[in-house]
């Protein structure tokens, strides 16, 4: 059967009760449910043995969550944001000891952006990158098909399918700032973590947005800016950047760094990011004269999960 996504939204639509040891998998292929056989049930079986049987009642993913998903970007856009933030990435990948065979878990990996990258940068790692949106999930899939070290799967990070103390590295690029309920997230994720397993994230904190209208002078609007605005309206939280440090504090995180991105502005490089941020505005019906420089703080934080004695 060649790759599509409308064969696979059949699928799902038409299985109404899944196995208890079953989730939904996208993938290249045909998609996989329950333990039917099928060219891809060695990739099935590998996450399958990841996900808690208990906690599959959750599946299969409220219709209503997945249609609250308002946020607004094209793959396009995700693939060059990404490249921006790849040397923090890098960082991360650097800083962390790794285990043998580690699990890494790309939260609201849209249409996979980062997740390939984590299987070739981390050693014999396996990648899950989970998210609430078929659509970018299927393109992401369809993106690496021949990669068996990575699994796509469709979950809410509100209510995580996998099975405590399991993951070795959890990331989130530019994903919290849009779950309304994060402190629920963060504490699923920080449940699935091992001891010693990583939460990195990557967000931004529009508070310390600057737009200057020509390379000197911030002329117009004063803060918040529009897109301030607009992000609230479509329900992200956009200082969430600044918040994530104080946030993790509460949960099980022994070490806790975290800093800003080095930045340097160039229009070409984020193209598509402030093409995509005017169109954003216009459809809100808010007025935005477009900057000659735009500067968003981007925060980073690598936490390490407490290891009790
Ligand atoms: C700005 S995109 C970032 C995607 C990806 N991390 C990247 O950098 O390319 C935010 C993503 O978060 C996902 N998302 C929003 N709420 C979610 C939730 N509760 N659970 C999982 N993913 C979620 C969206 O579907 C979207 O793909």
């Amino acid at each position: 059967m060649p790759f599509g996504i409308t064969p696979q939204r059949r699928l799902f639509e038409d299985t109404p009760i899944l196995p208890t040891n079953a989730c939904r998998v996208t993938s290249s292929k045909p998609a996989v449910v329950g333990a039917h056989s099928s060219p891809n049930t060695k990739k099935f079986a590998a996450i399958t043995t990841l996900v808690a049987e208990s906690k599959c009642h959750k599946f299969p993913l409220d219709k209503k969550r997945e249609a609250q998903n308002v946020q607004p970007y094209t793959p396009q856009y995700l693939h060059d944001q990404a490249k921006r933030t790849a040397p923090t990435r890098y960082f991360f990948y650097q800083q962390t000891i790794w285990h043998a065979a580690p699990i890494c878990l790309d939260i609201g990996c849209g249409a996979g952006s980062v997740t390939p990258e984590m299987t070739q940068k981390i050693p014999q790692s396996t990648a899950i990158g989970f998210d609430i949106d078929l659509e970018l999930l299927t393109q992401g899939a369809h993106d690496s098909q021949d990669n068996q070290a990575l699994h796509f799967l469709l979950a809410d990070a509100t209510s995580l399918p996998f099975r405590a103390g399991i993951i070795d590295f959890a990331f989130d690029h530019f994903t919290l700032l849009w779950i309304p309920n994060r402190m629920q997230a963060l504490k699923e994720i920080t449940e699935t973590l091992r001891p010693h397993g990583i939460l990195a994230c990557i967000e931004p904190d529009y508070a310390g947005r600057i737009e200057l209208f020509n390379k000197t002078t911030i002329l117009s609007p004063k803060p918040p800016f529009p897109i301030v605005t607009a992000l609230i309206r479509l329900g992200a939280d956009p200082f969430t950047g600044g918040h994530l440090p104080r946030e993790l504090r509460q949960l099980p995180f022994d070490q806790i760094q975290y800093g800003i991105l080095s930045w340097k502005y160039d229009a070409e490089a984020m193209k598509t990011e402030i093409q995509s941020e005017a169109q954003l505005l216009q459809e809100k019906g808010i007025e935005w004269n477009l900057p000659a420089v735009i500067y968003t703080p981007i925060f980073w934080i690598y936490a390490r999960k407490f290891h009790k004695k």
